[in-house]
């Protein structure tokens, strides 16, 4: 009887502290979480932290891309019923073969603005994105292309404008993609305004867009070869090389593309462990090209990744990849050297950051792709830094609570944050369950963004709005007085377009600068402003002409804010 008691009192007690220990851990998330939207919020931490930028967008993201005027356009697909968010002046949509509402006044489609006290817009798409690709094209316009049912072959165009501005998409009504492209990707040239657009489901083609000729779509066996039983060939990763020709993996597979031609130059070696594209959804990026070797060293990284099988077995989640693979791509015998993470991960995002590092983030440690298809979420980012030695590549960073599995998206801001947004792992908007469609927008702040950094962050006080191939221009950049500069670094990063789990256009090129760069008078403030002398990518085959963000890096801390400068070509 006493022992009954006594056992019945130890309950009690647990679940009592069990309370109060949730309460303090909730209280503690509020405080740093809460209403932060501009840059300062909670700093402090090596590990990176976590900022809750909405509490409901209206919208569920699943496609994301930054454009140059700092808004994030953000695109769910148009058959799921009503969204959190209704088009404004009395718009609607009215589609007589639409799956779910043929009558529907919500927006599927949003521009958010970070740090606005209203930081949604809605905006109007009229048919079905789900699943498709796009790119940023030379003029900052984003060119998004193809999606489901009627919007299959679609070409929509969104020409961005200032945040108080009243821009939208515009779907063409006079050209369209060649072939249905439902998870393709697209990859834009040195042209700066044709994109190449790879693949899609039962699509071994790609085809280029615009294409005023109206050639055929052309053949691509690789994709062919490269899909199984439950994909793995789609969304495949595209990364335009310093010669101008294509390095396209799939499943795991890779080749060299001189898409002109229809040649492929290369073929590369299997890379070892699980499939890595749609539905097993791993990443890639190409780590950052360098003016320091000529641009001429190209190395692919490719992480995570899912069991093959996992998407034929539902409700089984056997657990994810946990390696990546690195392949030096010009090298005589390129193979791939394969690396541990520090926890396995599908459905992980690949962002370079302003530093020169890749940060993973997003997904979830067991499963794949697909509407309930994965569980376990992989709440806590890794840093991994290419430039250290083998094992010592991966920091582990702060978690975040909320899951981020299918159908979410990161993006770069041009403060250094990083947004977060989406998951839906369901069909329709299902708010109940273990995990909820997600409205909440976040931003992870690396560790850059630490307090204890700002006595040697740098400030970029002027840059050149537009530069063109190979011109020498300078950078103002003020670093407090305090800090011995020795060195400063340029990072010239693209603004891509994500989807499901790839970053379609990005890359980053650290430029070449003189270095120790040269000291003007103190500017007052405690400030002292360098000039620094660098000098444009020398061909567009490097970084097709579009709007890039341009960091200044001094000591491994980026600027606080980039600015924007547009890449030209003379006609
Ligand atoms: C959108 O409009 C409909 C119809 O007027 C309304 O029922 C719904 O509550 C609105 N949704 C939101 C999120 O405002
Ligand atoms: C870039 O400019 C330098 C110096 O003017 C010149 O030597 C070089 O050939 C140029 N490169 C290209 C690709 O035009």
């Amino acid at each position: 009887m006493l022992w009954a008691l006594l056992k019945l009192y130890a309950s009690f007690m647990v679940i009592l502290l069990s309370a109060i220990a949730i309460a303090l851990f909730m209280t503690r998330k509020l405080n740093n979480s809460g209403q932060v939207p501009t840059q300062g919020g909670d700093r402090g931490e090596n590990v990176g932290s976590w900022q809750l930028l909405s509490e409901n967008a209206g919208i569920s993201s699943m496609h994301a891309a930054v454009t140059h005027y700092g808004t994030v356009v953000m695109l769910d697909r148009t058959n799921i019923g009503a969204s959190q968010i209704n088009l404004t002046g009395g718009r609607c949509r009215d589609e007589a073969d639409e799956l779910t509402l043929r009558h529907d006044c919500s927006a599927h489609s949003i521009v958010f603005t970070p740090g606005a006290e209203n930081p949604v817009r809605p905006l109007y798409i009229q048919t079905d994105t789900w699943c498709s690709s796009g790119q940023l094209n030379g003029d900052g316009t984003i060119v998004q292309t193809g999606g489901d049912f009627e919007g299959i072959m679609k070409i929509r165009r969104f020409w961005p404008c200032a945040p108080d501005g009243d821009c939208d998409w515009v779907e063409s009504t006079k050209e369209s993609l060649k072939m249905g492209r439902w998870y393709a990707s697209n990859q834009l040239l040195p042209d700066g305004y044709t994109q190449i657009v790879v693949g899609g489901r039962n699509v071994f083609k790609y085809e280029f867009i615009p294409n005023p000729s109206s050639s055929p779509a052309i053949n691509l066996p690789f994709l062919q070869d490269t899909a199984d039983p439950q994909g793995d060939n789609l969304y495949p990763f595209l990364h335009l090389l310093p010669d101008g020709s294509l390095f396209i993996f799939a499943n795991r597979d890779s080749i060299i593309l001189d898409y002109s031609s229809t040649k492929v130059l290369k073929k590369f070696p299997t890379i070892p462990g699980e499939p890595r594209n749609y539905p097993s959804a791993g990443s890639s990026v190409m780590l950052p090209l360098r003016a320091a070797d000529g641009y001429a060293h190209v190395e692919i990284l490719v992480c995570g990744g899912a069991q093959y099988g996992a998407f034929l077995t539902p409700g089984q989640y056997p657990p994810a990849s946990q390696t990546c693979g690195r392949i030096d791509v010009f090298a005589a015998e390129p193979k791939w050297e394969m690396e541990t993470m520090p926890m396995r991960r599908t459905m992980g995002d690949m962002l370079l950051l302003p530093t020169e590092d890749v940060l993973i983030i997003n997904g979830a440690q067991n499963g794949c792709q697909g509407w309930g298809m994965a569980n376990n979420p992989a709440l806590t980012p890794v840093v991994y830094n290419p430039r250290m030695a083998e094992g010592q590549r991966f920091t582990t960073m702060a978690p975040t609570t909320i899951p981020r599995l299918y159908h979410s998206t990161a993006n770069l801001l041009p403060d250094g944050r990083v947004i977060v947004a989406g998951s839906n792992t369901h069909q329709y908007y299902t708010f109940t369950g273990e995990f909820p469609t997600e409205l909440r927008v976040e931003a992870f702040l690396p560790r850059y963004l630490n307090v204890a950094y700002d006595n040697i962050r740098p400030t970029i006080m002027q840059a050149p709005e537009k530069i063109t191939y190979n011109e020498s221009f300078q950078v103002r950049v003020a670093v407090p007085a305090s800090a011995a500069v020795t060195e400063m670094k340029l990072s010239l990063m693209s603004a891509p377009f994500n989807t499901h789990s790839f970053s379609q256009g990005q890359r980053l090129l650290s430029l070449q600068v003189l270095t120790p760069p040269s000291s003007t008078a103190s500017s007052g403030g405690g400030e002292k402003v360098y000039i620094v002398s660098a000098t444009a990518p020398p061909r567009p085959e490097l970084a097709p002409p579009s709007f890039y963000m341009l960091f200044a890096v001094h000591n491994d801390i980026p600027s606080s804010t980039c600015k924007w400068v547009q890449l030209y070509r003379h006609r």
